[in-house]
């Protein structure tokens, strides 16, 4: 049996979610008349503490979405160099709002509220317009690392102060919510809009959620449209959805502890370079470049034993999900041990 460590996303629906799934009451969504995709907005919104929620096929649409209502063309947006939206959306940002992003160089994810503002443009009509901070919670690229509130705080006051937007790019607000043991409403307070993904640690096939005020939302739906995201009966998905938020949230500790168990085996080898304190939830990131590898060679070597990971130039990175056991954790323990001790 494989054991595919490459990303959240490859998760199967588990039998109760095809049952819910097979279950759900459906209509037209783009007449607003879907039962379950309403439960499901509702049931987000409440969860994140926003006015309204709108489903979406993808995080990439529901982040693109986001950035089309809160800017406008010339605008300029603050973000972590190594976030969602700067590297992995296609351009999107330029291509769909004609926007530009200011890339930050934080730590593992984490930019401060001193470098944004030292960046900020004066009101001046050579300048582009400052307009939205844009934060990652849990950060993707640097690890599935944590945004400390603290910050996130300093952001919200500069924000405040500045007549600026925040946006959470919260597609594993879930992970991050489960590892400091509080709620998806108190991350996502700080925040004017969140976007939160069910396809990822949540182990939905389809489906991401943006959240904030209703008069956000109701710009949003304008540009769900435009960029082609209207779902017929997409109660079919959102059922997934509802079943993944009341049953597989609490559950992410696992993922986490799996993770974690993982990176301290990674970190035994001297051939690999891993900061067991950047390991903070289910994606395990580690530089192979000590053992004179490049990240392919590893995760070629690795696939030819079944295991499965991503390679990102001299780094390779595993993430834990619903499908992966603790017996996938000593198994893929025992190959790096065999290939790399
Ligand atoms: C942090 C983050 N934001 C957004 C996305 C985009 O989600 P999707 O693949 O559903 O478009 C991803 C996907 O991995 C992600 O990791």
């Amino acid at each position: 049996m494989l054991i595919d460590l490459r990303s959240d996303t490859v998760t199967r629906p588990t039998p109760a979610m095809r049952q819910a799934i097979s279950a759900a009451e459906v209509g037209d969504d783009v007449f607003g008349d879907d039962p379950t995709v309403i439960k499901l907005q509702e049931l987000t919104a409440d969860l994140l503490g926003k006015e309204a929620a709108l489903f979406f096929p993808s995080g990439t649409m529901s982040n693109q979405s986001a950035i089309a209502a809160h800017t406008s063309p010339g605008d300029e947006i603050y973000a972590d160099i190594g976030c969602h939206i700067f590297n992995y959306e296609a351009g999107a940002p330029a291509a769909l709002s004609g926007v530009m992003i200011m890339p930050l160089q934080g730590h593992y994810g984490v930019f401060t509220a001193g470098q944004v503002e030292e960046r900020l443009r004066p009101p001046d009509s050579h300048f582009p317009q400052s307009r939205l901070i844009w934060v990652e919670n849990t950060h993707n690229r640097s690890g599935g690392t944590i945004f400390p509130q603290e910050e996130a705080l300093r952001l919200q006051e500069l924000a405040v102060r500045k007549g600026l937007k925040m946006h959470l790019d919260g597609a594993r607000i879930w992970n991050a919510a489960a590892a400091l043991h509080i709620s998806e409403r108190e991350l996502a307070a700080l925040f004017d809009s969140v976007s939160c993904c069910l396809s990822k640690g949540l182990g939905c096939p389809v489906g991401s959620l943006l959240c904030g005020s209703s008069e956000f939302i109701r710009r949003a739906h304008r540009f769900r449209k435009r960029f082609g995201g209207g779902m017929r009966q997409a109660g079919i998905l959102a059922a997934a959805g509802i079943y993944a938020l009341e049953n597989h949230r609490t559950r992410l500790v696992e993922d986490h502890r799996r993770a974690k168990r993982l990176a301290e085996a990674i970190a035994k080898l001297s051939t690999f370079n891993l900061e067991l304190d950047f390991v903070h939830t289910n994606i395990v990131i580690f530089d192979v470049t000590p053992g004179g590898f490049a990240g392919s060679q590893v995760t070629a070597l690795l696939k030819a034993e079944d295991v499965f990971a991503t390679a990102f130039g001299p780094k390779v990175r595993m993430v834990t999900h619903l499908d992966i056991s603790d017996d996938d954790i000593d198994k893929t323990i025992a190959v790096l041990n065999k290939l790399f001790k």
